[in-house]
């Protein structure tokens, strides 16, 4: 009998057990977080809004828009805190489409350009690029691309303002093979552009969707024409039809079929042609995110790999944003689920400091509902606020030691010294900017000669957002003037002699981050060359992985 009871007890364990972990398993196998990559005015603010209007998270278009306009780019303190604000409710839109979850991560732009946009991306599993078919591939989206490449992260392409006259579509097609290197598979192809948009042809389910104008409400489904060849269809549109055909035979001739493999590993994109302003072909890039997208994989945390659907809670911080009201300090710590369930009110362990912390007001994001959510898994974002204490790369556990992977620092592409007015004040502008260089707001280099220190970002409003916190949070008056640095290297090397040397002899361009790395301040691209030539023993790294 005693053999029973024990058969029971491990019975019923196993059954309490096992329930959480299926659970687990089938919320993270729903999920799907990504960003979208583009370039200011290609149609990220608009097709945000598409795709929250799909899932009925919203139910107004302009909605999201509104927001936006509301922006301006000024350093008046409250501004840019309501600005932040703003940010920090749009900064993940999580809505549910088709039984999945859905979280959208912003990757700010235009004005908010900064290291976050760069950061967001490593806390995502795919990405969605979304080029104007009128100007093809711009600035920032290949920054933006090349980040993702670092993680191999795989990308959806959305080409869009068909409705208007764009380029070539297979000039377009070889833009991005060629400037991006990543290989292009077709899902849809446009029939015609401008006056002339009639719709997109889906290859691979060989069926015509018919364009239709001013569409803002989400069902407005469009009417779809099963087969090329359907007499309808050169009823209808004799002169586009012919030149369809023509360029699908080139497009089967000469361009990748979409295979799911090539994708997930990051070497092949789907791309889809469309117009998010009239919601035309946004459902497509919604289907491709939920049937093709990865849900949440596992991470590597140095220690081991940590898989999703582990039982034990676990996520890392890759964004810190200063709350709204300068009268609180308090910050918000994005955290990336990477294991397990948070349940609000949970204890945890904050890693980098061995202490335990209650995760008791933790903010969730619910675009369709103001309502708290209690719970999150893999690939969700919570916010805990938190005075100062947490810090980009931080990671939270159970207990477990882990350290994850894979939040970089960039190497900044503009530079600012900093004078103070008071100089009684040095103390405290050191202080200041030697926690919000910790935070990530900026990088602040610290040169061996000279006493000025350099402030290197990647996007102008770093600058204003620093100068403006000094100000309210350390009462630091400062002043920031051009220099004549114009990039920067880390630099190591194996060779220690060839490091020492390198420091001592070129003092002057010398520098050492926040985190004590060392780095090269170069003044012009040539500089930057020559040095890298004559000293072969260095490297220099244009990102360093967060310590
Ligand atoms: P962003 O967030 O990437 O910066 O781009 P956003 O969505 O704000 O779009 C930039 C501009 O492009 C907007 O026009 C928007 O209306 C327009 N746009 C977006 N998608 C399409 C499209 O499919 N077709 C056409 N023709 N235009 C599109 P704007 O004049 O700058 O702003 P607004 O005053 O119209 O709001």
């Amino acid at each position: 009998t005693a053999a029973t009871t024990t058969d029971i007890q491990d019975g019923q364990e196993a059954a309490v057990t096992s329930k959480p972990a299926a659970t687990i398993a089938r919320e993270v196998a729903r999920r799907r977080t990504f960003g979208i990559i583009s370039h200011p005015d290609a149609g990220k603010t608009t097709l945000t809004e598409k795709l929250l209007l799909f899932s009925g998270a919203i139910q107004l278009a302009g909605t999201v828009k509104g927001r936006k306009s509301g922006r301006h780019a000024t350093s008046d303190w409250m501004d840019i805190e309501k600005q932040r604000g703003i940010s920090v409710a749009s900064s993940v839109m999580q809505f549910e489409f088709r039984d999945h979850v859905i979280n959208l991560l912003d990757t700010p732009g235009h004005q908010d350009f900064s290291e976050d946009t760069y950061r967001v991306l490593t806390a995502v599993d795919s990405a969605l690029m979304v080029i104007d078919a009128a100007k093809g591939v711009e600035e920032q989206t290949i920054k933006l691309l090349d980040v993702c490449r670092m993680r191999a992260t795989p990308i959806v392409t959305f080409m869009n303002k068909l409705d208007r006259e764009t380029r070539d579509p297979l000039e377009l097609l070889d833009e991005v093979e060629s400037v991006l290197k990543i290989e292009c598979a077709p899902v849809t192809w446009p029939i015609g552009m401008g006056k002339n948009f009639r719709g997109v042809y889906h290859l691979l389910n060989d069926e015509v969707m018919l364009f239709k104008a001013g569409e803002e409400k989400a069902d407005g489904a469009y009417e779809i024409i099963k087969g090329i060849d359907n007499p309808r269809l050169s009823e209808m549109f004799p002169l586009e039809m012919e030149q369809l055909k023509m360029e699908v035979e080139l497009v089967h001739g000469a361009s990748h079929p979409f295979d799911l493999e090539r994708f997930l590993s990051g070497v092949q994109t789907p791309v889809f042609f469309g117009s998010a302003i009239n919601n035309f072909g946004v459902r497509e890039i919604l289907s491709a995110l939920i049937d093709w997208a990865p849900a949440p994989r596992e991470r590597d945390a140095t220690v081991r790999a940590v898989r999703p659907d582990e039982q034990p809670f676990s996520g890392f911080v890759f964004k810190i944003q200063a709350n709204m009201d300068p009268a609180h300090r308090d910050r918000i710590a994005f955290l990336r689920v990477c294991s397990g369930r948070f349940e609000k009110g949970m204890k945890v362990k904050h890693l980098r400091l061995g202490r335990e912390v209650k995760l008791s007001s933790v903010v969730t994001f619910m675009a369709s509902s103001r309502e708290q959510v209690e719970e999150a898994y893999a690939g969700d974002i919570i916010g805990l606020p938190n005075h100062g204490n947490m810090q980009i790369g931080d990671s939270f556990s159970e207990g477990e030691m882990l350290t994850f992977t894979g939040i970089p620092y960039f190497a900044p592409e503009l530079f600012r010294t900093v004078r103070i007015r008071n100089p009684l004040k040095t103390k405290q502008l050191h202080k200041g900017l030697q926690q919000l260089g910790e935070e990530g707001a900026v990088q602040v280099f610290k040169p061996v000669m000279g006493s000025d220190l350099i402030l290197g970002a990647v996007g102008v409003l770093q600058f204003e957002v620093v100068a403006s916190r000094l100000l309210n949070e350390y009462g630091v008056d400062a002043v920031f003037e051009g220099t004549n640095t114009s990039s920067a290297r880390w630099v190591s090397s194996d060779d220690k002699k060839s490091l020492a040397d390198f420091e001592t002899q070129l003092a002057h361009n010398v520098a050492y981050d926040a985190a004590g790395n060392l780095a090269y301040l170069a003044t012009s691209g040539v500089n930057l060359r020559l040095t890298q030539e004559r000293w072969p023993k260095l490297q220099f790294h244009a990102t360093r992985e967060h310590a």
